[in-house]
């Protein structure tokens, strides 16, 4: 079970990191204002048993299918491409090794601020504020990378952007996982149901099922493996890329 929150015990302030202005981008103010930015939203969503509503029953299913891409203990660098509710980052923080970290960047203060009270002093963790599509990081500084359910939510060419961010900081050999949305098999009934859920809530997400993931890759990326599944009949994916 999660510790309950408290904002005494809350990671310290020197591991956040807010120093860089960085612009919101127009499409979360325009289109998931509701669902990230407003002050009401994380009040709202940060419910374990909502998340995992929200993705009908899989949170801990592909939670868990990303955490084991990384090993246990983890060691190394790690790094989280936005935050997310639910307690994906709790859990990837406990199975850091002594000697390892794990650095978080969202562009959104108060979704690192919700992260930084629901890690509860959790030791390595390290959050930033920074855009995907424009990462601060220096080149091959991270061993292993998890983008969770963030480039749905993206417009194509920043999506683009952040698939090529994530690997630029990625050092040669190291891992990326992706968890997102993918279209869903002809005969899985939520194809239907989730294509007018999509259209309406998550414009950019129907991009996922158009477009793979691979299909992003800078021309000149030569990974060293690449590695899909599906869950769910197909609505969802985990694509692993070695660098
Ligand atoms: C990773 S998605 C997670 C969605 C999923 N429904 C969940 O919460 O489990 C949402 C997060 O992405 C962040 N985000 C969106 N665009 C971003 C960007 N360009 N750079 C960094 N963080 C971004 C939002 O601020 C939000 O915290």
């Amino acid at each position: 079970m999660e510790k309950t929150l408290t904002a005494a015990s809350a990671i310290p302030r020197k591991n956040f990191r807010m120093t860089t202005p960085v612009a919101l981008p127009r499409y979360l103010e325009e289109t998931y204002w509701w669902a990230y930015l407003h002050p009401r939203a994380v009040r709202l969503f940060e419910r374990q048993w909502l998340v995992n509503l929200i993705l009908w029953g899989n949170y801990a299913k592909l939670r868990d299918a990303a955490l084991r891409e990384f090993g246990s203990p983890i060691t190394g660098k790690v790094l989280q491409v936005a935050c997310c509710y639910g307690n994906f980052s709790q859990r990837l923080a406990q199975r850091l090794a002594p000697g390892s970290r794990l650095d978080v960047v969202d562009v959104a203060p108060v979704q690192l601020e919700n992260l930084r009270k629901k890690l509860n002093g959790q030791p390595r963790v390290f959050l930033h504020r920074q855009d995907s599509a424009n990462l601060a990081f220096t080149d091959a500084s991270y061993d292993q990378v998890v983008v969770y359910f963030l480039l749905h939510e993206q417009p194509e060419a920043v999506r683009t952007r952040t698939i090529e961010e994530v690997l630029r900081v990625v050092r040669p050999g190291g891992k990326v996982v992706f968890i997102d949305y993918h279209r869903p098999h002809r005969l899985n009934p939520f194809r239907y149901l989730m294509m007018p859920v999509l259209k309406w809530l998550e414009p950019f997400a129907l991009g996922m099922w158009h477009k793979d993931i691979t299909e992003h890759l800078p021309a000149a990326a030569r990974p060293a493996a690449v590695e899909k599944q599906t869950y769910f009949g197909g609505l969802y994916q985990k694509v692993v890329i070695i660098v």
